[in-house]
Formats: C-alpha cells, structure tokens, sequence
C-alpha cells in the first residue's frame, strides 16, 4: 500500500506509535511543550548533521520519521538513550527528539518521509 492513514487522536501527547509504511517501520510521536522546547534549544552548529527542528516537522507536536537508524539499519528504540528520544542497541546511536543524530555511529538524522495532514485528525504517511 503506498499511503497509510493514521488518526491523530489515537495518540496521547507524550507518546510514540510505531506504523508499518512500505515495509519499514514509521514513528509518530505526539510531542509534549517541553519536547518542542528543547528540540528548539539546541545549538544546530554543535550537530553532525545540521537541520533545526523546523525543517524536521509541518506540525511542532507531531513528529514522523523512518524508524530505521542511518547507521545499518536496525530499528531504534523509543524513549531511550542520552538525549531523550530514541537509541539504536546495534552500536549505540543516540538520537534526540527532533530524530537527529547526536552521540554513537550512525552518519545522519533519522529520514522524515513524505507526509501530509489532510485534516486536524488525520496523519498521510505517503
Ligand atoms: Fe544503529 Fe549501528 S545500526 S547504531
């Protein structure tokens, strides 16, 4: 299936929801004020790779990524690691709460896919 629907009110603020898209693994989380916050407080030129979090989402409180760590591939693990977003068991990459990379091996942030949000309830992944 090339698109995927998900509804927005299935998913409490401060929690993650893993879909399946294409075969692979697509995290939404429903970001809290505070999660906006320090994604936002973070010094870009301190990044391997360097995006603020606003090139990283359409919407602060809704953050929608591949779940695949950019390393070699395995699925990073939620509400893990030392920067308060996700953790990648295989070698150890750190990703913080926008998805970017910060601590570990892995080369890039985590890879936003196509997405659109066709009403306030309603999350297309595709
Ligand atoms: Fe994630 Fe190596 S595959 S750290």
């Amino acid at each position: 299936m090339a698109k995927v629907e998900v509804a927005l009110s299935s998913i409490p603020e401060g929690k993650n929801v893993v879909i399946k898209w294409r075969g692979k693994p697509v995290f939404v989380r429903h970001r809290t004020s505070d999660e906006i916050e320090e994604a936002n407080n973070v010094n870009i030129s301190s990044l391997r790779h360097q995006e603020t979090d606003d090139e990283r989402v359409k919407k602060p409180e809704w953050l929608v990524m591949i779940g695949v760590c950019t390393h070699l591939g395995c699925v990073p693990i939620g509400e893990a690691g030392d920067y308060g977003g996700w953790f990648c068991p295989c070698h150890g990459s750190h990703y913080d709460i926008s998805g970017r990379i910060r601590k570990g091996p892995a080369p890039l942030n985590l890879e936003i896919p196509a997405y659109d949000f066709p009403d306030d309830d309603t999350l297309v992944i595709g």
